[in-house]
């Protein structure tokens, strides 16, 4: 298998996953998943995870899984894609924004702001959250579409796209920092 068809599984793959970040950022507003709670002093997640933004962000992900069923049969003429079992379509976007929550409430217990960059955890969280839920719910799936150089692509391929979309809706106005 080349480097090319890798790559395109890699994306592939993680799209149900990379989706709910973006669209979370597109809906995202209103009541916070915390209800505004605190502990020990610092929020419990922050008003950057809200039910508008978390809903909006796995729904949109299912949708996508769904969508590359459609065209996985004429995808599969170039490169050797799966389509996702429905376990996996919402594993994927489940875990990916479950992650990112995990994230913020980890920064929050280390004082950090909401919106405060923390290299590669900002990067990695949906990764691990995403591929952790899907090995847990469908491992059989999980472990046959997941070589090792898949893998690799996707920790390599993660950061770049990350910082890309997220210069992207900072530029267009989206979000208030680039990361
Ligand atoms: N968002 C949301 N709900 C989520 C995840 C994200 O509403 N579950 C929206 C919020 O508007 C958030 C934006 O997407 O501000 C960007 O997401 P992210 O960078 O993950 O949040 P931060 O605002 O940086 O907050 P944190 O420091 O907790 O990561
Ligand atoms: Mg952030």
């Amino acid at each position: 298998m080349g480097v090319v068809e890798v790559v395109a599984i890699a994306i592939w793959i993680m799209l149900p996953a990379y989706i709910p970040n973006n669209v979370a950022v597109l809906v995202g507003g209103g009541r916070p998943v915390d209800g505004g709670r605190t502990l020990g002093g610092s929020r419990v997640l922050g008003d950057g995870k809200t039910w508008r933004g978390t809903i909006g962000g796995i729904g949109a992900g299912i949708v996508v899984a769904g969508l590359l069923n459609l065209f996985q049969s004429t995808a599969e003429t170039w490169f050797a894609v799966p389509s996702f079992p429905v376990l996996a379509a919402l594993t994927l976007p489940t875990g990916a924004l479950l992650g990112d929550m995990a994230a913020s409430f980890a920064k929050r217990r280390l004082g950090r702001e909401r919106g405060a960059a923390v290299p590669l955890v900002d990067q990695y969280d949906l990764v691990v959250g995403a591929l952790g839920l899907t090995a847990i719910v469908a491992s059989g799936w999980l472990i046959g579409v997941l070589t090792p150089w898949i893998l690799v692509a996707i920790l390599l391929l993660t950061p770049i796209l990350h910082v890309t979309t997220n210069a992207i809706a900072y530029l267009l106005g989206l979000k208030d920092v680039p990361w």
